[in-house]
Protein backbone atom coordinates (compact mmCIF):
# COMPACT_ATOMS: atom_id res chain seq x y z
CA UNK A 1 0.00 0.00 0.00
CA UNK A 2 1.29 3.29 -0.84
CA UNK A 3 1.21 6.35 2.15
CA UNK A 4 -2.17 8.09 1.93
CA UNK A 5 -0.37 11.54 2.36
CA UNK A 6 0.43 13.38 -0.76
CA UNK A 7 -1.99 15.38 -2.87
CA UNK A 8 -4.79 13.82 -1.69
CA UNK A 9 -6.94 16.24 0.63
CA UNK A 10 -10.33 15.33 1.34
CA UNK A 11 -13.04 16.40 3.68
CA UNK A 12 -12.78 14.83 7.51
CA UNK A 13 -14.97 11.45 7.42
CA UNK A 14 -13.15 9.94 4.07
CA UNK A 15 -10.12 7.30 4.95
CA UNK A 16 -8.28 6.22 1.57
CA UNK A 17 -6.43 3.30 1.22
CA UNK A 18 -4.31 3.91 -1.51
CA UNK A 19 -2.47 1.06 -3.75
CA UNK A 20 0.08 0.80 -6.76
CA UNK A 21 -2.03 -1.82 -7.79
CA UNK A 22 -5.01 -4.52 -6.96
CA UNK A 23 -7.00 -6.86 -8.64
CA UNK A 24 -10.09 -4.91 -7.98
CA UNK A 25 -10.15 -1.99 -5.61
CA UNK A 26 -13.71 -3.98 -4.98
CA UNK A 27 -11.97 -6.88 -3.34
CA UNK A 28 -9.74 -5.10 -1.23
CA UNK A 29 -12.94 -2.90 -0.56
CA UNK A 30 -15.25 -5.98 0.56
CA UNK A 31 -11.98 -7.32 3.07
CA UNK A 32 -11.89 -4.01 4.57
CA UNK A 33 -15.80 -3.82 5.04
CA UNK A 34 -15.87 -7.29 6.30
CA UNK A 35 -13.31 -6.41 9.30
CA UNK A 36 -15.09 -3.25 10.07
CA UNK A 37 -14.29 -0.44 8.41
CA UNK A 38 -15.97 2.58 8.63
CA UNK A 39 -18.26 4.14 6.11
CA UNK A 40 -16.42 6.35 4.17
CA UNK A 41 -13.40 4.21 3.57
CA UNK A 42 -12.42 4.63 -0.14
CA UNK A 43 -9.75 2.07 -1.96
CA UNK A 44 -8.06 3.14 -4.72
CA UNK A 45 -5.32 1.54 -7.23
CA UNK A 46 -3.33 3.14 -9.67
CA UNK A 47 -4.11 0.10 -11.79
CA UNK A 48 -6.03 -2.82 -11.41
CA UNK A 49 -5.23 -6.04 -12.73
CA UNK A 50 -8.75 -7.95 -13.04
CA UNK A 51 -11.15 -4.51 -12.68
CA UNK A 52 -14.96 -5.87 -13.35
CA UNK A 53 -17.60 -3.86 -15.01
CA UNK A 54 -21.59 -4.54 -14.50
CA UNK A 55 -22.80 -7.90 -15.46
CA UNK A 56 -19.76 -9.84 -15.44
CA UNK A 57 -18.06 -7.62 -17.79
CA UNK A 58 -14.07 -6.43 -17.55
CA UNK A 59 -13.36 -3.09 -16.62
CA UNK A 60 -10.00 -2.36 -18.62
CA UNK A 61 -7.97 -0.61 -16.20
CA UNK A 62 -5.17 1.69 -17.95
CA UNK A 63 -3.08 3.63 -15.65
CA UNK A 64 -3.81 7.13 -15.20
CA UNK A 65 -7.43 6.77 -14.91
CA UNK A 66 -9.60 6.84 -11.41
CA UNK A 67 -10.37 3.03 -9.97
CA UNK A 68 -11.88 3.55 -6.58
CA UNK A 69 -14.71 1.58 -4.07
CA UNK A 70 -16.25 3.35 -1.61
CA UNK A 71 -17.57 1.84 1.75
CA UNK A 72 -21.26 2.82 2.51
CA UNK A 73 -23.19 1.45 5.80
CA UNK A 74 -26.45 2.94 4.92
CA UNK A 75 -29.56 2.72 7.78
CA UNK A 76 -32.02 2.70 5.10
CA UNK A 77 -34.03 -0.48 3.89
CA UNK A 78 -32.35 -2.54 1.16
CA UNK A 79 -35.13 -1.99 -0.87
CA UNK A 80 -33.91 1.77 -1.02
CA UNK A 81 -29.81 0.95 -1.30
CA UNK A 82 -30.05 1.52 -5.38
CA UNK A 83 -30.68 5.48 -4.81
CA UNK A 84 -27.38 5.10 -4.01
CA UNK A 85 -26.42 4.51 -7.59
CA UNK A 86 -28.26 7.97 -8.81
CA UNK A 87 -26.62 10.02 -5.77
CA UNK A 88 -23.40 8.73 -6.86
CA UNK A 89 -24.03 9.05 -10.46
CA UNK A 90 -24.87 12.66 -10.15
CA UNK A 91 -22.18 13.21 -7.68
CA UNK A 92 -19.83 11.97 -10.48
CA UNK A 93 -21.76 14.76 -13.27
CA UNK A 94 -21.48 17.56 -10.74
CA UNK A 95 -17.64 16.61 -9.58
CA UNK A 96 -16.78 16.91 -13.57
CA UNK A 97 -18.37 19.99 -13.60
CA UNK A 98 -16.56 21.27 -10.91
CA UNK A 99 -13.30 20.18 -11.47
CA UNK A 100 -13.23 21.84 -15.08
CA UNK A 101 -15.21 24.75 -14.28
CA UNK A 102 -16.93 24.12 -17.48
CA UNK A 103 -20.45 23.37 -18.55
CA UNK A 104 -19.11 19.83 -19.93
CA UNK A 105 -22.43 18.24 -21.81
CA UNK A 106 -23.08 15.42 -19.05
CA UNK A 107 -25.89 12.91 -19.46
CA UNK A 108 -26.44 9.96 -16.80
CA UNK A 109 -27.49 6.79 -18.43
CA UNK A 110 -29.54 4.55 -16.42
CA UNK A 111 -29.06 2.52 -14.38
CA UNK A 112 -25.62 3.72 -13.43
CA UNK A 113 -23.70 5.39 -16.32
CA UNK A 114 -21.96 8.66 -16.70
CA UNK A 115 -21.99 10.36 -20.09
CA UNK A 116 -20.20 13.23 -21.79
CA UNK A 117 -21.21 14.05 -25.27
CA UNK A 118 -23.06 10.65 -25.66
CA UNK A 119 -19.69 9.11 -24.66
CA UNK A 120 -19.17 6.88 -21.97
CA UNK A 121 -16.53 8.52 -19.18
CA UNK A 122 -17.61 6.53 -16.12
CA UNK A 123 -19.19 3.45 -15.00
CA UNK A 124 -20.62 2.26 -11.64
CA UNK A 125 -20.80 -0.70 -9.60
CA UNK A 126 -22.90 -1.39 -6.66
CA UNK A 127 -22.12 -4.72 -5.01
CA UNK A 128 -23.12 -5.77 -1.40
CA UNK A 129 -22.90 -8.99 0.14
CA UNK A 130 -26.31 -10.61 1.20
CA UNK A 131 -26.05 -12.59 4.40
CA UNK A 132 -28.86 -13.90 6.13
CA UNK A 133 -28.07 -11.65 9.05
CA UNK A 134 -28.49 -8.47 6.24
CA UNK A 135 -31.75 -9.98 5.20
CA UNK A 136 -33.07 -10.30 8.52
CA UNK A 137 -32.06 -7.02 9.91
CA UNK A 138 -33.68 -5.52 6.75
CA UNK A 139 -30.70 -3.11 5.98
CA UNK A 140 -27.49 -3.63 4.12
CA UNK A 141 -24.36 -3.44 6.41
CA UNK A 142 -22.26 -2.46 4.66
CA UNK A 143 -22.23 -1.56 0.21
CA UNK A 144 -18.98 -1.17 -1.71
CA UNK A 145 -19.40 1.27 -4.48
CA UNK A 146 -17.09 1.23 -7.40
CA UNK A 147 -16.15 4.23 -9.67
CA UNK A 148 -14.21 3.51 -12.86
CA UNK A 149 -13.27 7.31 -14.59
CA UNK A 150 -11.66 7.75 -17.47
CA UNK A 151 -9.19 10.79 -16.74
CA UNK A 152 -6.64 10.49 -19.32
CA UNK A 153 -7.63 7.92 -21.51
CA UNK A 154 -10.37 5.66 -22.88
CA UNK A 155 -10.34 1.78 -23.40
CA UNK A 156 -10.37 0.68 -26.99
CA UNK A 157 -12.60 -1.79 -28.56
CA UNK A 158 -15.41 -1.92 -25.92
CA UNK A 159 -18.35 -1.61 -28.35
CA UNK A 160 -19.77 1.63 -27.24
CA UNK A 161 -18.65 5.45 -27.57
CA UNK A 162 -16.54 6.26 -24.75
CA UNK A 163 -14.70 9.05 -23.94
CA UNK A 164 -12.10 10.62 -21.49
CA UNK A 165 -11.46 13.96 -19.77
CA UNK A 166 -8.47 14.10 -21.33
CA UNK A 167 -10.16 13.40 -24.80
CA UNK A 168 -12.74 16.73 -23.79
CA UNK A 169 -9.89 18.81 -23.57
CA UNK A 170 -8.96 18.76 -19.50
CA UNK A 171 -6.24 17.26 -17.63
CA UNK A 172 -7.51 16.77 -14.16
CA UNK A 173 -5.56 14.21 -11.65
CA UNK A 174 -7.41 11.22 -9.10
CA UNK A 175 -6.69 13.52 -6.41
CA UNK A 176 -8.17 16.51 -7.52
CA UNK A 177 -11.42 14.64 -9.35
CA UNK A 178 -11.43 12.44 -6.10
CA UNK A 179 -11.44 16.15 -3.75
CA UNK A 180 -14.51 17.57 -5.63
CA UNK A 181 -16.55 14.14 -5.47
CA UNK A 182 -15.97 13.90 -1.62
CA UNK A 183 -17.55 17.24 -1.54
CA UNK A 184 -20.40 16.29 -3.89
CA UNK A 185 -21.46 13.03 -2.43
CA UNK A 186 -21.55 14.75 1.36
CA UNK A 187 -23.65 17.33 0.08
CA UNK A 188 -26.29 14.92 -2.01
CA UNK A 189 -26.31 12.44 1.26
CA UNK A 190 -26.97 14.97 3.19
CA UNK A 191 -29.98 16.11 0.79
CA UNK A 192 -30.98 12.39 0.94
CA UNK A 193 -31.29 12.30 4.34
CA UNK A 194 -33.02 15.28 4.72
CA UNK A 195 -35.43 15.38 1.94
CA UNK A 196 -35.43 11.70 0.33
CA UNK A 197 -34.86 10.45 -3.24
CA UNK A 198 -37.01 12.88 -4.71
CA UNK A 199 -34.75 15.46 -5.60
CA UNK A 200 -31.65 13.68 -6.57
CA UNK A 201 -34.60 11.61 -8.97
CA UNK A 202 -35.43 14.51 -10.16
CA UNK A 203 -31.60 16.23 -10.66
CA UNK A 204 -30.75 12.34 -12.37
CA UNK A 205 -33.66 12.67 -14.60
CA UNK A 206 -32.88 16.47 -15.85
CA UNK A 207 -29.91 15.27 -17.38
CA UNK A 208 -31.00 11.24 -18.00
CA UNK A 209 -29.40 9.82 -21.36
CA UNK A 210 -32.33 8.97 -23.88
CA UNK A 211 -35.46 10.29 -22.53
CA UNK A 212 -38.42 9.62 -25.34
CA UNK A 213 -36.06 7.59 -27.15
CA UNK A 214 -36.49 4.54 -28.42
CA UNK A 215 -34.22 1.66 -26.96
CA UNK A 216 -33.56 -1.42 -26.33
CA UNK A 217 -33.26 -3.04 -22.45
CA UNK A 218 -31.54 -6.48 -21.60
CA UNK A 219 -32.43 -8.13 -18.83
CA UNK A 220 -30.65 -11.53 -18.65
CA UNK A 221 -31.17 -12.94 -21.58
CA UNK A 222 -34.50 -10.91 -22.43
CA UNK A 223 -34.70 -7.82 -24.61
CA UNK A 224 -37.69 -5.22 -24.22
CA UNK A 225 -38.23 -2.48 -27.17
CA UNK A 226 -39.90 0.52 -26.23
CA UNK A 227 -39.28 4.47 -25.12
CA UNK A 228 -37.77 5.79 -22.34
CA UNK A 229 -40.55 6.98 -20.29
CA UNK A 230 -39.21 8.27 -17.22
CA UNK A 231 -37.49 6.63 -14.38
CA UNK A 232 -40.52 5.17 -11.53
CA UNK A 233 -39.80 6.95 -7.57
CA UNK A 234 -37.86 3.81 -6.48
CA UNK A 235 -35.48 4.22 -9.52
CA UNK A 236 -36.68 1.36 -11.84
CA UNK A 237 -37.08 2.24 -15.42
CA UNK A 238 -40.19 2.67 -17.18
CA UNK A 239 -40.37 2.04 -21.15
CA UNK A 240 -43.47 2.18 -23.14
CA UNK A 241 -44.29 0.63 -26.47
CA UNK A 242 -46.12 2.00 -29.12
CA UNK A 243 -49.17 0.21 -28.51
CA UNK A 244 -49.10 2.30 -24.62
CA UNK A 245 -48.29 -0.71 -22.88
CA UNK A 246 -45.75 0.18 -19.74
CA UNK A 247 -42.71 -1.68 -18.99
CA UNK A 248 -41.31 -1.10 -15.59
CA UNK A 249 -37.58 -2.77 -14.46
CA UNK A 250 -35.39 -2.19 -11.56
CA UNK A 251 -32.27 -4.13 -13.15
CA UNK A 252 -31.01 -4.80 -16.44
CA UNK A 253 -29.32 -2.47 -18.81
CA UNK A 254 -29.59 0.19 -21.87
CA UNK A 255 -28.03 -1.46 -25.01
CA UNK A 256 -25.84 1.33 -26.59
CA UNK A 257 -24.01 2.39 -29.54
CA UNK A 258 -22.61 -0.38 -31.51
CA UNK A 259 -24.59 -2.76 -29.38
CA UNK A 260 -27.57 -1.14 -30.85
CA UNK A 261 -26.66 1.22 -33.50
CA UNK A 262 -28.26 4.02 -31.17
CA UNK A 263 -25.87 6.56 -31.67
C1 LIG B 1 -19.59 -0.46 -15.36
O1 LIG B 1 -19.88 0.56 -15.98
O2 LIG B 1 -19.70 -1.59 -15.87
C2 LIG B 1 -19.08 -0.32 -13.94
C3 LIG B 1 -17.60 -0.18 -13.93
C4 LIG B 1 -17.01 -0.11 -12.55
C5 LIG B 1 -15.49 -0.14 -12.60
C6 LIG B 1 -14.90 0.18 -11.27
S1 LIG B 1 -13.19 0.53 -11.36
C7 LIG B 1 -13.08 0.55 -9.64
C8 LIG B 1 -13.92 -0.61 -9.15
N1 LIG B 1 -13.15 -1.83 -9.17
C9 LIG B 1 -13.60 -2.71 -10.07
O3 LIG B 1 -13.12 -3.84 -10.27
N2 LIG B 1 -14.68 -2.21 -10.67
C10 LIG B 1 -15.01 -0.89 -10.19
Amino acid sequence: MVSPSGPFQLPCGYFLHIFDVLESTMDEAYKLAKAGAPAGTIVLAQRQTKGRGRLGRPWVSLMGNLFISLIFRPTCPLSRVSELGFLLAHSVGLALSACTSSSLEVHYKWPNDILVRNRKIAGLLLEAELSADMLASSSPQWLVVGLGLNLKSAPEDVGYPVTSLQAEGFSVSPSRFLSFLCLEIDHLLTQWGDQGFSPIREAWLSKAWGIGREMTLLRGKEKITGFFETIAPDGSIILKNEEGARYQMATGEILLGLQQNSN
